[in-house]
Formats: C-alpha cells, structure tokens, sequence
C-alpha cells in the first residue's frame, strides 16, 4: 500500500467561485474526493492537504515523510517557491506539478516554474480532470515498482 499526498497551495480552497472562466466550477472538496474513489479501491492512501500559506505547506510535506508519490497544485507558489522545491526534494519522491489552467496561455509570470524540473511530470490546462489523471499516472507508476 503507497501513501499518496494531494497538496494544494493558495486560493485553490476557494475552487468553484474563484474566477469559475478559468478554474471551473468544481470544488476543491469534489477533486479531492474524485481523486480518493481512484486512490482507495487500488489499495493505496490519499491525504489531503490544501494551506495558503508557503510555511505550511512546506512543514506538511515534511511531516508526511516518507510518502511514495505527490500531486501538487503550489498555484502561485509554483511560480515562486524555492521553499517549496526544496521540500519536494526533501520528500524525494515522485511528483506530478498539476495545473487547472494553461498556464502557457497566460501572463508571462505564469510561464515560470521552479518545480517543473524536477517533476516527474506536468499537467496543464485540462480543467480538474488533471488532477484524475495525474492520479492515474501515479497508480500505474506505483503498480509498476518492483
Ligand atoms: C494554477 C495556475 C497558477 O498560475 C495560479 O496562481 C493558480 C492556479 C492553476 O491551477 O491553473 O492559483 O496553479
């Protein structure tokens, strides 16, 4: 069984009204559970994790070590957060960096990532389905270590 943490960074707790043209309608609340019904019937754990703040973020990475796989939507923090790198790092596991938006459609500031890199992988401009096949990716990942 693989622990697989779900982090969210700022402003994604407010999913389903915040700018609904670019993010959608669904809740931050239905992603997390439409990525649980494909995490739990496989045999693995999913927990949750969503803060505005860089610190917390940061400090829950570290107090959920060791995990096998993470999926991560830093939001700004993407584009900012060496801290935030780092505590990827620390972890040393897998990681998918997730977008809802496109962010290459966007500002210029959207285009830099400082955790793309070192990611396993990178999904952008799918709306919340990325999150479910970011999900998917980390089963067959997991279903294929020896
Ligand atoms: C985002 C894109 C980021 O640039 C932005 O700051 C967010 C959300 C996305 O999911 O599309 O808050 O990560």
């Amino acid at each position: 069984m693989a622990k697989i943490l779900l982090l969210n960074g700022p402003n994604l707790n407010a999913l389903g009204e915040r700018e609904p043209e670019l993010y959608g309608t669904t809740t931050l609340k239905d992603i997390e559970e439409s990525v649980r019904k494909l995490v739990e019937p496989a045999g693995h754990s999913l927990l949750p994790f969503q803060s505005n703040v860089e610190g917390e973020l940061v400090t829950w990475l570290h107090a959920n070590r060791p995990a096998d796989f993470v999926l991560v939507n830093a939001a700004a923090y993407t584009h900012t957060s060496i801290a935030l790198r780092d505590a990827l790092k620390v972890l040393g596991c897998p990681f998918i960096e997730i977008h809802i938006s496109n962010v290459y459609k966007r500002e210029a500031f959207r285009h830099t990532s400082l955790l793309a890199d070192t990611a396993e992988g990178v999904i952008a401009g799918l709306g919340a389905m990325g999150y479910e096949l970011a999900a998917l990716y980390a089963l067959a990942y997991l279903g294929k270590r020896p």
